[in-house]
């Protein structure tokens, strides 16, 4: 793999060959004496760190001088620049952190913790990085009333759109609850000729029958005890448009019956009226239910199913959708953040793969529904496991922790060998593990190990 690379820029040779001592194991370590060798560098290897010694750019004064700092972001903006100060270049320090520079640290250098500065800093450099990859892969894949997808699969269902949303067929969305499928209705009117007529949604699954049917087709006043004055029904209201029947798959079969005759003759009759009214009204369904076994089990009339089945969408389990997952997380998140005024949230490392472990039995909705509320109660930028109250965080946790255990055990063995090859002579060791002494001493603490 290729190690990332750090620049160093200090005119003092031994500090940068001592830094670099400390850093090539992990970094490809590039250095410059001067100002011009550092940018010619930056631009040549763009470098995810610079470390910046700050009497470099402040011998000019100051703020001339720091402008430097700029020079590096514009060719670069994950770039992390980190300064390098002396005594009494506190201020300068300040200065610079305002200018945009990462952070500061202290001559004489301390090694070790340089190394922790700098691992820092490229993590969070990477993680800006993927932060912005996502979200331009976001603006990339987005499609239709905003579904986002980049799956074999939902790349399928935008082929489909595409190619019912220009005509008049009935289409039928099918796919477990929270997949999408209302989203996907929206997209098939807004993209097709109906555009700018009517969409109007009904949910057969939420209204009784007697009152589904007048909801459907309308009233005339008096058609029944509360009947007071005459109504229209939905299907009048999306004259031209087009109307959504959700969770069809609870309809009665006395209504499928009256259905299946709209569909034959595009006109309904309202309840007590005589008149038969002409509508020009496309039909989509939807239903998280699986309708052949209703059909066999007779609770869904066949010949009503392949009407409506012209065209079938099958929206995917989120949990089949791989990389989307992880797409559709940041997007909520960049949503919500905005919408509670949180900037800049991102997931931590084991949130990702939290997120991508688990297998959303709520589908979308459910990831969104956790995402908002992780935004709500997140007091830190970073949204960690436990704010998504995903189970499979505890397993993660745990996971990790012998992980630990397992690198752990490597490390004492691979010094306690080396301690005795080279008969506890710590510089030997010290060089051979391309660790400092200071290091060395604390592992040997650490482990109790003895001579
Ligand atoms: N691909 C997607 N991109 C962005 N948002 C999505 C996507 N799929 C679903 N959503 C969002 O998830 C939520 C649930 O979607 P929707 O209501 O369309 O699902 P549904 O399949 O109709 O669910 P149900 O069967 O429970 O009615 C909505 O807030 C919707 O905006
Ligand atoms: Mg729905």
């Amino acid at each position: 793999m290729n190690k990332n690379i750090i620049l160093i820029v200090d005119d003092e040779e031994g500090i940068r060959s001592q830094m670099k001592w400390a850093l090539a194991d992990t970094y490809d370590v590039k250095e410059a004496a001067g100002e011009e060798d550092a940018l010619e560098l930056a631009r040549e290897f763009n470098p995810q760190v610079v470390l910046q010694d700050i009497s470099l750019t402040a011998r000019e004064g100051a703020a001339e001088g720091l402008d430097l700092i700029e020079k590096y972001l514009d060719i670069n903006k994950f770039c992390k620049v980190i300064m390098v100060t002396g005594h009494g270049e506190k201020v300068n320090a300040l200065k610079s952190i305002r200018m945009g520079a990462y952070d500061f640290f202290n001559k004489p250098v301390d090694l070790d913790q340089l190394k922790i500065i700098i691992d820092r800093a490229v993590w969070v450099s990477q993680l800006e990085m993927e932060n912005n990859y996502l979200t331009s892969e976001i603006a990339r894949i987005k499609n239709f009333e905003d579904i986002i997808g980049d799956s074999d699969k939902m790349l399928d269902t935008f082929k489909t759109i595409k190619t019912v949303s220009g005509t008049d067929y009935t289409v039928m969305i099918t796919g477990e609850s929270g997949t999408g499928k209302e989203l996907v209705a929206k997209a098939v009117h807004s993209t097709g000729a109906r555009r700018d007529k009517p969409f109007v949604i009904i949910n057969c699954g939420a209204i009784p029958e007697a009152l589904l049917e007048s909801e459907l087709y309308g009233h005339e006043k008096g058609a029944f005890t509360d009947a007071h004055i005459q109504k229209q029904g939905k299907f009048e209201l999306a004259d031209q448009g087009t109307i959504f029947l959700d969770e069809i798959g609870e309809m009665s079969l006395t209504l499928q019956v009256k259905l299946l005759r709209f569909l034959e003759d595009h006109k309904i009759e309202r309840i007590g009226g005589r008149d038969q009214i002409p509508l020009n009204v496309r039909i989509l369904a939807a239903t998280n239910r699986n309708l052949m076994d209703e059909v066999k089990a007779g609770n869904f009339r066949e010949d009503l199913f392949y009407r409506l089945s012209v065209i079938t969408v099958d929206m995917p389990p989120l949990r089949d959708r791989g990389h989307d997952i992880l797409l559709l997380a940041t997007a909520f998140l960049s949503r919500y953040g905005e919408e509670n005024n949180k900037p800049n949230l991102s997931f931590s490392e084991a949130a990702s793969r939290a997120i991508a472990a688990y297998d959303w039995p709520g589908n979308v909705r459910e990831l969104e529904n956790k995402i908002k509320r992780a935004v709500i109660m997140a007091q830190e930028k970073r949204i960690k496991p436990i704010d998504l109250t995903l189970p499979s965080a505890a397993a993660e946790e745990s996971g990790r922790q012998s992980l630990q255990k397992i690198r752990e055990e490597a490390e004492k063995a691979c010094l306690s060998e080396s301690l005795v090859i080279n008969n506890w002579n710590i510089s030997r060791v010290s060089r051979e593990l391309g660790t400092s002494r200071t290091t060395l001493y604390d592992l040997i603490q650490k482990y109790q190990l003895k001579k």
